[in-house]
């Protein structure tokens, strides 16, 4: 007998267009993860909300570059459940019924809720909704029953709580949910054209959507390590931003005969570079010839995500008439 694929979810905040850092951390192993399971991966607009609500009327153009990303990139609306969160209803009414049973003190020691504050300070995040938002996830997660969920070390503390909420909801009323496990996801630290880590907020990142040529000089002119100051002078990759690339990217033999080159000085920068941008470039062509074909039909990027939507209400729907029936309602 078959066995029945195991159920996988994530999502990501629309805040703009990917960068390599996205593809390095979370896509490449999405991709991966589409063929062995049952996978929902989910664009989550109320998320971004809980941050951006002064400039919410971005959210909906970021919406639409995600999508065109997660197209362009390879996920596959016939193998995945694409879709927005905002356009499943259900998450909220889960989201409010979770809020029911988790403790105030239990949310204000979630660590991300202050340092995203310490973060962001700009932004006023003493919120309602941004206390919540690790409740909120819980739902994105448990309503589709997901049993794996790849995220970064960063959302450890977001998926311990949703364990807890899981087990409380399920000691409570009726056993509904399945314990979501974290499948950590090892996130390269990647660094900016400028040697800061790549980040949208820093504008030093590389994005998917870049051309080959704008790929190609932002790495040529990206930071290295300062030892090298000539041609003749030995550097280290270990303290060379543009080498995390590599790391992330380049095949492993490969790599070992650059630091070999670069400690002795063998290689120049511009050499050394040029091996990863072919790499990355490589990579890339896919993506941007299936871009090329969604741009010229933007239509076709939001009737994808409507049929993604369809399918998860339909699974939502349907643990939620099991979630009401286990508190009586
Ligand atoms: N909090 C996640 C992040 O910032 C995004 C997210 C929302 C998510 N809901 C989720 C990730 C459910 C995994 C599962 O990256
Ligand atoms: Fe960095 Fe490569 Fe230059 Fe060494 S040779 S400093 S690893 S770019």
């Amino acid at each position: 007998m078959e066995k029945k694929k195991k159920t996988v979810l994530s999502g990501m905040r629309p805040t703009g267009s990917l960068h390599l850092g996205h593809l390095a951390g979370a896509l490449r192993n999405w991709l991966k993860l589409q063929d062995q399971y049952y996978c929902f991966y989910t664009i989550v607009t109320w998320h971004a909300l809980s941050s951006e609500y002064q400039n919410s009327k971005v959210i909906k153009e970021y919406t639409y570059e995600i999508a065109l990303d997660w197209l362009s990139i390879g996920l596959d609306p016939a193998k995945s459940v694409l879709f927005v969160q905002s356009e499943v209803k259900e998450h909220a009414e889960l989201y409010l019924l979770l809020s029911m049973i988790i403790p105030l003190p239990r949310l204000q020691r979630v660590p991300t809720f202050k340092e995203m504050q310490r973060e962001l300070p700009d932004k006023d995040l003493n919120t309602y909704g941004f206390l919540g938002y690790p409740v909120l996830q819980t739902a994105d997660i448990i309503i589709y029953k997901a049993e794996i969920v790849p995220v970064g070390e960063d959302q450890a503390f977001h998926l311990e709580l949703a364990r807890e909420i899981v087990r409380r909801f399920n000691h409570l009323f009726e056993p509904v949910f399945p314990e979501p496990q974290i499948l950590l996801t090892e996130v390269p630290k990647l660094a900016g054209t400028d040697g800061r880590k790549m980040s949208k907020s820093y504008g030093n990142a590389i994005l998917l959507k870049d051309s080959p040529d704008l790929i190609r000089q932002k790495i040529a002119t990206m930071t290295t390590d300062t030892r090298r100051k000539r041609r003749n002078d030995p550097g280290e990759p270990e303290d060379c931003p543009a080498f995390t690339l590599h790391k992330a990217f380049g095949a492993k033999e490969q790599r070992e005969e650059l630091v070999q080159g670069c400690r002795t000085a063998t290689i120049g920068c511009l050499d050394c570079k040029n091996v990863v941008i072919e790499t990355i470039n490589r990579y890339l062509t896919p993506y941007w010839e299936r871009r090329k074909k969604f741009e010229k039909n933007p239509q076709l990027v939001w009737d994808i995500l409507e049929e993604g939507n369809k399918k998860a209400r339909n699974v939502a729907q349907k643990t939620m008439e099991e979630a009401r029936t286990a508190i009586g309602f």
